[in-house]
């Protein structure tokens, strides 16, 4: 496979770094390189951030639907990129062609939703003489204003998606954007920014820096230039930017261990589909993944037969045929998997099938009888891998999913509203999904991480609030 060297975006230009280090990026399931990004210097990064607040000014002022403009040509050019950006995504991520596919028009589809809802957001004016002793003649108006350069920080695993779930907000409410994509995801993001610089732009608008996140990373999240962060990634490097960036708006979408909680009167059959297609598509990369089982004992072994038989089923191998378990991110990262199910097996739990595994891919899992001195009771296993906990009751199944350091999403499963609510009230989560599996989407709905899992809301509307602030003008008219 032909070997392309990528540059970085500046200034509405691709450009080589003056380091002249670059980066490899190796497929994850065909073992070759792909690629090569640009490892950038901080004085490029300085140049990138200085021209991003100078354009910001003038982009502030362009009026609403100008900025729409741009946004619905750089949605259709990534629409008409599809069969160009879909097979990178595969090659570099180890998504199915499928996956990337929809990945790609999913996300045409948020920046063509984060217009439409920018459009229809129009502040609130409030009246002076609400409040005691206030005068009918102080009118506020309150308007949302941008907060002006943007940091966009992105995971590997929805290397276009998450991105432009912040670039799209930050763009179209009149911010400019710093973007730094995952090093694996980086030529994906790249190919995102081509779409982007087709739709024309003003030059120097976005940025797009390439460069390993603990080498680049702390320069640019603790950089006086940059004015709110947006971050997807996992939970140590969220904390570990928290702590870097001093008072400035950050939202932080990290690490999930979402539990499925399967109460005696669930459809089993149904929960278990559930189940299985939160836990095992992508191989569990997803934040959202369904991370755990707890299951009330008495119908313990029923589930446990039904997940067996539907994870035996699984398609397992190259993402380039469109299966569901493909080789994993890397080998580090199937190591830990694969940690996570020796020290289940140390300690007693039963493997009911998988644990099989070829370098990086890791056969769909199922451990039965884990307790909560396992690891995997715990950790964000972010592959294949699904614990089922025995539970003897509600109260205990909400116990041990709220003991969790993470926090992002939970399912319950069960017939009986009143108990699903009485359970979802009691979650610890940003969310809770009645009968069906975690899922951030659709995505004009919020997004919550809370404890370790997260900071801050996103969510198309959610998201343009937390890129803004409000602005208040005091009318004090002499009525
Ligand atoms: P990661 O290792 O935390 O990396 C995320 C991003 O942070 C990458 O762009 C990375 O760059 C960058 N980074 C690393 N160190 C940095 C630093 N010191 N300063 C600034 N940026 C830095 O996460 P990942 O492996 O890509 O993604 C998997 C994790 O993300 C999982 O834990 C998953 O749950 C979480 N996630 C959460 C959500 C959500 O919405 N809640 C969505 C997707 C994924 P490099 O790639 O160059 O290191
Ligand atoms: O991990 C990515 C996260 O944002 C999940 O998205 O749509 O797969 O639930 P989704």
């Amino acid at each position: 496979m032909k070997v392309i060297d990528y540059k970085f975006y500046v200034n509405g230009q691709w450009k080589e770094s003056q380091s002249g280090q670059m980066i490899e990026i190796q497929s994850p399931y065909l073992y070759e390189m792909i690629g090569r990004v640009q490892a950038m210097e901080k004085e490029e990064v300085d140049e990138a951030i200085s021209l991003a607040r100078e354009v910001q000014v003038e982009w502030a002022n362009t009026s609403l639907q100008e900025r729409a403009k741009y946004l619905y040509r750089w949605a259709d050019e990534l629409v008409n990129m599809q069969n160009e950006i879909a097979p990178i995504i595969m090659k570099e991520v180890g998504k199915s062609l499928k996956d990337a596919r929809n990945e790609v028009v999913r996300t045409a589809d948020f920046i063509r939703y984060t217009v439409e809802e920018a459009l229809h957001m129009h502040g609130e004016n409030m009246k002076g003489d609400s409040f005691p002793g206030g005068s009918k003649s102080k009118i506020a108006m309150i308007e949302r204003v941008p907060l002006g350069v943007v940091l966009a920080i992105s995971p590997f695993n929805y290397p276009v998606n998450l991105a432009a779930a912040k670039l799209a907000p930050a763009l179209i409410a009149g911010n400019a954007v710093i973007f730094k994509p995952a090093t694996q995801g980086s030529i994906s993001g790249i190919k995102m920014i081509e779409a982007f610089h087709k739709a024309e732009f003003p030059k120097g608008l976005v940025s797009l820096i390439t460069g390993r996140g603990s080498v680049i990373g702390d320069y640019l999240v603790e950089h006086k230039g940059i004015d709110m962060i947006s971050f997807t990634g996992g939970t140590n490097t969220g904390e570990h930017l928290a702590k870097k960036a001093a008072m400035i708006p950050m939202v932080l979408e990290l690490g999930g261990k979402d539990p499925g909680i399967v109460r005696e009167d669930a459809d089993l059959v149904e929960a278990a589909k559930q189940i299985i297609s939160g836990a095992f598509s992508y191989s569990g990369q997803r934040c959202t993944a369904i991370k755990r089982v707890l299951v009330h004992e008495h119908i313990g072994d029923k589930l446990v037969g039904i997940l067996k038989e539907e994870i035996e089923r699984l398609a397992v191998g190259s993402p380039e045929k469109g299966n569901t378990v493909v080789p994993l991110i890397d080998n580090q990262s199937a190591d830990f998997v694969q940690g996570l199910i020796e020290d289940a097996i140390e300690k007693g739990s039963k493997v009911v099938t998988g644990n099989k595994r070829d370098r990086n891919l890791i056969y769909p899992t199922l451990l039965d009888h884990v307790t909560e001195d396992m690891s995997v009771a715990w950790e964000e296993p972010f592959g294949p891998v699904l614990p089922v906990i025995r539970v003897s009751s509600d109260e205990e199944a909400i116990n041990i999913a709220n003991k969790s350091e993470y926090g992002l999403q939970a399912s319950v499963f069960t017939k009986d509203i009143n108990k699903a609510f009485m359970i979802s009230n009691k979650m610890e989560t940003g969310s809770v999904q009645i009968n069906g599996r975690t899922e951030r989407g659709p995505d004009h709905f919020p997004f919550i991480g809370v404890k370790g899992s997260g900071m801050g809301v996103q969510g198309i509307r959610k998201s343009i609030e937390s890129m803004t602030r409000e602005k208040v003008t005091v009318l004090n008219l002499s009525l």
